[in-house]
């Protein structure tokens, strides 16, 4: 269901990404682990054309998007098209401050989709019920634990329907016990089928909850795989020394 062919991405001459490419099924849940500054959350960013690959093709749910150096609007309003297929989270939640928990849940649905309220109402209160935070729906964001706020955070992105949920460090700000809330309702949405990319630092949560873990250095995929065989024979040298390196 999403397809990345060949994205490159450089900033000035440093060459940050050098051509990824990844096939990604529906339903899968991948990781994308590596040392900081190897590009993840930049590619990431590239899936979704938050920042424009150099080079290469992105197609999600049949829309499929050409990069190059030359931007021309028509471009514009195809990433627009794709990115109504993703939902975006990202390490420091993005809530708005100003509005209650529910009203940052309602507020894409009512704006962007032109949804009815008591529809887009109806749809929140069901996602924030599945995160676990209808009972604090009418909170503002500055009352939530991040526990709360990243779950509200993804209610949010659930709320456009995506077919597609990134994740960038989603529990790096958590203290354990905020982080496992949040990742179990990852995986409750792995059970019901979401697509899910998730750029994470949580070895036990890659190795026990994805599908298939990528390896990333330097902007390469260095290796990919089932979690259980690249944890314990990791094929390639420089996987098993990052892996060794957080033992
Ligand atoms: N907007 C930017 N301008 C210039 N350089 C950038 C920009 N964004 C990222 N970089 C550089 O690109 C490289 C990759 O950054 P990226 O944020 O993708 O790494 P990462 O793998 O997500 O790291 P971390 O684990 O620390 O989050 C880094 O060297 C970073 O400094
Ligand atoms: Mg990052």
């Amino acid at each position: 269901m999403l397809q990345a062919t060949d994205i490159a991405k450089s900033f000035g001459d440093h060459e940050v990404l050098r051509g990824i490419s990844l096939d990604v099924e529906r339903g899968e849940l991948i990781s994308l682990i590596g040392p900081s500054g190897c590009g993840k959350s930049t590619f990431l960013r590239c899936l979704n054309f938050l920042e424009h690959p150099d080079a290469g093709r992105v197609c999600i749910e049949g829309v499929t998007l050409e990069s190059n150096k030359h931007w021309h609007r028509k471009d514009e309003a195809q990433a627009h098209r794709l990115r109504a297929h993703v939902g975006m989270v990202f390490q420091s939640f993005n809530l708005f401050p100003h509005r209650n928990v529910l009203d940052n849940v309602m507020m894409a649905p009512l704006q962007v989709k032109k949804m009815e309220y008591e529809k887009a109402r109806a749809i929140a209160s069901e996602l924030l019920e599945k995160v676990g935070l209808a009972t604090v729906k009418n909170r503002y964001p500055d009352r939530l634990s991040g526990g709360q706020k990243q779950r509200a955070a993804i209610a949010r992105a659930l709320a456009m329907k995506p077919s597609v949920m990134l994740y960038d460090e989603p529990t790096s700000a958590l203290d354990p016990e905020l982080s496992e809330e949040v990742l179990s309702v990852m995986r409750a949405l792995d059970e019901e089928g979401m697509t899910q990319i998730v750029v994470t630092h949580d070895m036990r949560f890659a190795r026990a909850a994805s599908d298939r873990v990528l390896y990333l250095e330097e902007g390469q995929i260095v290796e990919s795989g089932d979690p259980d065989v690249m944890f314990v024979h990791p094929r390639e040298a420089r996987t098993r020394r990052f892996l060794r390196t957080l033992l």
